[in-house]
């Protein structure tokens, strides 16, 4: 049974010494920070929870967050410190499993609260306390499929706080100067917009100038375009729910394989190393007509320095030949089982999670929430009007990873499927043969003995739009 401590040490931490990105270079800092942190224990009865974070590399981001924890020390006493991950998700999570205690190497610092992607909860739920009895009046505030999402085994093992989706920008001055009225509706529409818009840009000067930018490296963030890509054009997900390969079939061959011929047409060839922040580089110089991104990117787009500050617009992706799917994700709120504050930790994920704070980070960040009846707030569908298309989408277009299904295997999943579909934009591969070995790949990881020592993909709950 986890204790509230009452003689907490406090961890006075260096916010400079954690700016890094760099996943090594910030595990230095944190153990030094920490054993820093030990020799200087006091005997005070003040609580100062670890928090790791993820998505803080906008500094408007950050200044929220800054803004929020402080709030949360005036009204509970209960200070703060935080201690930012690196850039990416895979990264992310490495460095997250080594703090909580499951990787294979565990670090003696003990974060107490977690900010998880949407896509670990099936990775990380043996760690993480279960908040349901703690945040029981908080559950049906959210969307069900969020908190089911963050539900395995019956253990709620996050609060959710922030909904992503994948969007579509597109630049609204170049749509009018090319004679356009809208956005794109479908694929075909934006290749065609795109490769004119690039053209005719190219024509005037602008040599650099591509139609379409978006995340081609082996990444997460390539998981989730590819997924996009393959479910709008009838292909699937890469598992259904019951856990059975679906991958290799002909949509979604013919998905990756219209991809691969934007790269070095509409797109540059080098967005076969771009994740999202390379994309969003490109976007915010003015560098392209559309991009795919998170909901997130609006904060660079929109902020100070930005070449396309108020040029631009952003929507639901394209539809394909079955419609459209844009893929969900996220973050919510965890607390590490190892946590020696509990009670404070839930303290401050309900703060962070609550009504507030969401409305706030949907005002000035323009993030969605995670709670349905906020999206009736006019002043933000005024501002951030892909707000209320995010909403529709909710119940038709958005699409899960099968990380529920997959359980802790899904990291592997999602691995082999991004290097396969690289291996295509690539073209080292024909979209058969790299989909005929995917699903062998697959078959093989999905009936492998699992690390907690199941043979089957754990029984999990599942978002209602997980095979889409
Ligand atoms: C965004 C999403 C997250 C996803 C990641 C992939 O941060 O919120 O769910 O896994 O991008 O790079």
């Amino acid at each position: 049974m986890l204790a509230v401590g009452p003689d907490t040490p406090q961890h006075p931490a260096s916010a400079a010494a954690l700016r890094s990105n760099a996943a090594g270079i910030l595990l230095i800092a944190v153990v030094l920070l920490f054993a820093g942190c030990a020799a200087k224990t006091q005997p005070a009865a003040k609580v100062t929870l670890a928090l790791v974070d993820r998505g803080l590399f906008d500094k408007e981001f950050r200044d929220l967050r800054d803004q929020q924890y402080r709030e949360f020390t005036a009204q509970t006493g209960v200070e703060v410190k935080l201690l930012p991950g690196p850039e990416s998700a895979v990264e992310q999570l490495k460095l997250w499993q080594k703090l909580l205690g499951s990787g294979p190497e565990t670090l003696q610092v003990q974060p107490d609260v977690f900010g998880i992607d949407v896509i670990w909860p099936g990775i990380l739920a043996e760690q993480l306390l279960d908040l349901k009895p703690y945040v029981e009046q908080d559950i049906p505030a959210h969307f069900p499929e969020l908190v089911s999402n963050l539900t395995v085994n019956g253990r709620l093992v996050a609060l959710p706080s922030r909904l992503d989706v994948g969007l579509l920008y597109y630049r609204t001055d170049l749509l009018r100067r090319y004679g356009y009225s809208a956005p794109p509706r479908t694929w075909d529409e934006l290749e065609a917009m795109a490769s004119r818009i690039q053209k005719g840009e190219r024509a005037a000067g602008a040599k650099d100038f591509w139609g379409f930018v978006w995340q081609g490296a082996i990444s997460e963030a390539l998981t989730c375009d590819a997924i996009e890509w393959q479910a709008s054009n009838g292909g699937g997900n890469i598992v259904d729910r019951s856990g059975k390969v679906t991958v290799n079939n002909e949509h979604a061959i013919q998905a990756w394989e219209r991809a691969a011929r934007w790269v070095g047409s509409i797109s540059p060839p080098g967005v076969t190393t771009y994740k999202e922040s390379d994309a969003s580089n490109v976007w915010r110089a003015g560098g392209a007509a559309f991009m795919r991104n998170w909901t997130g990117a609006n904060v660079v787009s929109n902020s100070e320095g930005s070449a396309i500050k108020g040029k631009y617009g952003v929507t639901l992706l394209p539809r394909g030949r079955t419609g459209a799917a844009e893929v969900f994700g996220g973050d919510g709120y965890a607390v590490s089982r190892r946590s020696a504050h509990p009670k404070e930790a839930v303290a401050l994920v309900r703060y962070l999670c609550g009504r507030r704070s969401q409305a706030l980070q949907a005002r000035v960040l323009s993030t969605p929430p995670t709670m349905p009846d906020l999206y009736g707030d006019a002043e933000l569908l005024r501002d951030s009007p892909h707000i209320r298309e995010i909403r529709g989408a909710m119940g038709a277009g958005l699409v899960a990873r099968p990380s529920t299904v997959t359980g802790e295997k899904y990291t592997s999943v999602s691995a082999a499927f991004s290097t396969t579909v690289h291996s295509v934009l690539v073209r080292e591969k024909s979209g058969s043969a790299a989909a005929a070995e995917l699903e062998r790949q697959l078959v093989q990881i999905l009936s492998a003995r699992s690390a907690s020592g199941s043979q089957e993909p754990p029984r999990t709950a599942r978002p209602a739009h997980a095979d889409k």
